[in-house]
């Protein structure tokens, strides 16, 4: 495997070698001496054309960790701005002899685009509505360290399906480890093509709840929705958001995750995010040691 575009191209058997990676990788990350050579040679381009703060961060991290030489370039402030095309501003950053990019883009496809185009690794960090396969491979590794696999167990994705890229990979990534999923939320921030996934679809929040060992809540993208679409946030938390009380009325204790940024008091209360069977800054731990694996493996070409 040379890139790493998305979940839909990669096997379970990639995924279990990457998990593999990154409980080693894990436990260098516990060390008083985080760092390893394993990357010296290597040069990484962080290309992000999209915000980022956990993505960038931990990309950063694991390239560091991994000792591999390191340069970051945002869209804002670079020559994107008089017009460079996105091939034009990636072979230029080439030519300075780097060997692997790792990409957020605001266009679906983007990264794929790039694929036929240039010889290094691509990783991508993040393709518009499209996939972010390094999100669901931390989410679906964090799932694993809490309840011990993934197989069998129920994962409800609840919030805006529709313009998620971490719902997408999330889907793709945990059907291929054998997990139940079920998406949930308003029927206008659902994709029409959502049954031809194979996926659970539920539209009251509390009977997905009920159904599911974990919640996976997803944001409100209001960045990427073109139009005005119901419900406003002020509905959406009336119907779909999660708060303690809300948990403290089911009958067992569910996991929660969100893959951050939280828009705390619309998809998540405050008290629900703080609460002790909330998982989400293991995720972002995860991230480090995911992407140190990922980036390991597309190095040694595995
Ligand atoms: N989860 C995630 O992709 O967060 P950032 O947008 O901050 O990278």
């Amino acid at each position: 495997v040379r890139h790493l575009l998305g979940i839909k191209e990669i096997t379970p058997a990639d995924i279990q070698l990457i998990f593999e990676t990154a409980d080693n990788f894990k436990e260098v990350l516990n060390r008083p001496i985080k760092k390893v050579p394993s990357l010296r040679d290597i040069t990484i381009a962080n290309v992000f054309f999209e915000n980022s703060t956990r993505t960038r961060l931990s990309f950063e991290l694991a390239q560091k960790r991994l000792s591999a030489d390191i340069v970051n370039f945002s869209a804002s402030g670079s020559s994107v701005k008089k017009g460079e095309t996105l091939l034009d501003t990636v072979n230029n950053i080439l030519a300075m002899k780097v060997d692997m990019i790792v990409m957020r883009h605001a266009s679906a496809g983007a990264p794929h685009f790039l694929s036929k185009h240039i010889k290094a690794n691509i990783v991508n960090a993040g393709d518009g509505t499209h996939e972010h396969p390094t999100q669901a491979l931390l989410d679906a590794f964090s799932i694993r360290e809490k309840l011990g696999e993934v197989a069998g167990k129920k994962i409800a994705i609840i919030g805006d399906i529709l313009h998620s890229r971490v719902a997408l990979s999330n889907i793709f990534a945990l059907q291929k480890l054998k997990a139940e999923v079920m998406v949930c939320g308003p029927v206008t921030l659902l994709p029409r093509y959502i049954s031809a996934l194979g996926v659970k679809v539920e539209l009251n929040v509390r009977k997905a709840l009920e159904w599911c060992d974990v919640a996976n809540v997803l944001r409100i993208q209001l960045e990427r929705q073109q139009m005005k679409y119901f419900p406003s946030l002020r509905e959406y938390t009336l119907y779909y958001g999660i708060d303690k009380k809300l948990l403290d009325s089911l009958n067992k204790e569910i996991v929660i995750m969100h893959p951050g940024p939280i828009n705390r008091g619309v998809e998540l209360s405050s008290d629900a995010a703080d609460s002790q069977q909330a998982i989400i800054l293991n995720q972002v731990e995860n991230g480090v040691a995911i992407r140190m694996a990922v980036l390991y493996l597309l190095a040694s070409r595995v």
